[in-house]
């Protein structure tokens, strides 16, 4: 201990670390293995996400089906981290309720695939979920303002939803800047989330916008020591 106080760089070191912000982490199991779902949440759950998140798409949305209200269902006899339900799907208010009922904790849905909003966000909240907007990277921060002060979760999309894998577009990060400055000065209390691109070498950019929770599929499953991965996420990667 006294060594670590006499040397500078340690000394640094930890004054870096102490102000580096902690994420929140949400792996997603689109890019899991669905034939062992089972061995999938246990890893999630010893890696020490907080989150488990949960890509719905409908095939009109986004171009690819993945899964439904039946599958979150059976997930849920595996795990009790909160799950964070992302709908890439058209006309999401025709889903809220069967997505509440198999054991969503946060429904998310996208602004750009209904028109009442407001009145959905008050539908998932009577359900007793917490409600969030999703915006894919081309539409902006305006798009959502009415509805700022009334919603749990902001999940700025930094790739083009449908896939996994892609690389994380940087214009993305004007947006969770402004989604946080804006938090700053009217005191509003969302979570900004990120999905897409999420990894070691792109965390950094996105922590510093002012993130909240990083969601990661092909980073988290793709890796060998996925723990290891989570750790560097939600503290940053360490220097010495
Ligand atoms: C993309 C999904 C993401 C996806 C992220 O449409 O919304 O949640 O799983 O995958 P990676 O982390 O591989 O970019
Ligand atoms: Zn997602």
């Amino acid at each position: 201990m006294a060594y670590e106080i006499a040397n500078p760089l340690n000394f640094w070191y930890n004054q870096g670390m102490a102000e580096k912000k902690k994420l929140m982490t949400a792996p997603s199991v689109l890019a899991a293995d669905f034939s062992h779902m089972a061995e999938e949440i246990s890893l999630i759950e010893r890696s020490g996400a907080d989150w488990i998140h949960f890509d719905i798409m409908d095939g009109s949305f986004v171009p690819q089906i993945t899964f439904g209200h039946k599958f979150v269902s059976d997930m849920r006899q595996l795990s009790s981290l909160p799950f964070d339900i992302h709908l890439m799907v058209n006309h999401p208010e025709t889903m809220v309720d069967t997505f509440a009922e198999a054991g969503s904790d946060w429904i998310i849905f996208h602004v750009e695939a209904t028109v009442h909003i407001h009145r959905l966000i008050q539908r998932i909240r009577l359900l007793g979920k917490k409600p969030g907007i999703s915006l894919v990277p081309s539409t902006p921060v305006s798009a959502i303002t009415p509805i700022l002060s009334v919603v749990d979760q902001i999940l700025v999309m930094s790739v083009n939803p449908g896939f996994g894998g892609q690389q994380m577009l940087d214009f993305s990060l004007d947006k969770i800047k402004e989604l946080d400055q804006i938090r700053r000065e009217k005191g509003y209390t969302y979570l900004i989330s990120v999905d897409g691109g999420i990894n070691r070498h792109t965390v950094e950019s996105v922590r510093a916008a002012g993130a909240d929770v990083v969601v990661a599929g092909s980073a988290f499953f793709g890796d060998k020591d996925p723990a290891s991965v989570l750790k560097i996420l939600r503290d940053g990667e360490e220097l010495l």
